[in-house]
């Protein structure tokens, strides 16, 4: 059985530090999960009608924080889905706990070099634009990785091509919720 063959009945919910290949492996994975993607990001920009980078410089991070943890907590109620997480909502107590209630949470785990060199091809991130960003990667790692080391399951991402990572996902979601999947007919 392969996954193609698998139905996901619960929100598959990628969580992890900037740069570490949400977007992208969630992109994928939808594909191959026959689920649809959602960037949490992109939910809060929508309903804050501005980009992240704005909703920090004109409400600040505690209001960001807020937000996340409320459009968050929206998307889990839709049901079967692929959401990646922006790297700080899995440090919410109350959004982990409701991921861990209603989804199954994957830490994709990368190394500072790794982080550095994907954030840095695509800007938009508050939190690396006051200081060295290698710096503020690593403090982050050292904060946060005690944290998303809670999640269901745990990828490294990063040294291989991202295919290769998100084939690694699709098998540990498979063997996790083997006996809840149920197969579809064909
Ligand atoms: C943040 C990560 C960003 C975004 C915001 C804050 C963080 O998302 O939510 O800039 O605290 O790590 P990505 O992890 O998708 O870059």
């Amino acid at each position: 059985m392969t996954v193609h063959s698998l139905r996901i009945d619960k929100p598959i919910v990628l969580v992890g530090l900037m740069g570490a290949g949400k977007t992208c492996i969630g992109r994928r994975l939808g594909k191959r999960f026959g689920l649809p993607f959602i960037d949490a990001d992109d939910e809060i920009a929508d309903a804050a009608g501005c980009s992240i980078e704005d909703i920090f410089e004109l409400y600040g991070e505690a209001e960001f924080r807020d937000g996340e943890r409320r459009v968050i907590n929206r998307l889990l109620g839709n049901g079967p889905q692929v959401l990646a997480t922006g790297g700080g909502a899995f440090l919410d107590p109350r959004t982990r706990s409701r991921i861990r209630d209603v989804g199954v949470s994957v830490w994709l785990r990368a190394d500072l070099d790794v982080l550095v060199r994907r954030t840095g091809r695509h800007g938009g991130r508050p939190l690396l634009k006051n200081g060295d960003p290698r710096a503020i990667l690593a403090k982050l790692m050292e904060e946060r990785y005690p944290i998303y080391a809670e999640a269901d399951i745990v990828i490294d991402s990063g040294n291989d091509p991202l295919q290769a990572a998100e084939k690694r996902v699709a098998d540990a979601v498979e063997s996790l919720l083997r006996p809840e999947a149920r197969e579809i007919q064909s």
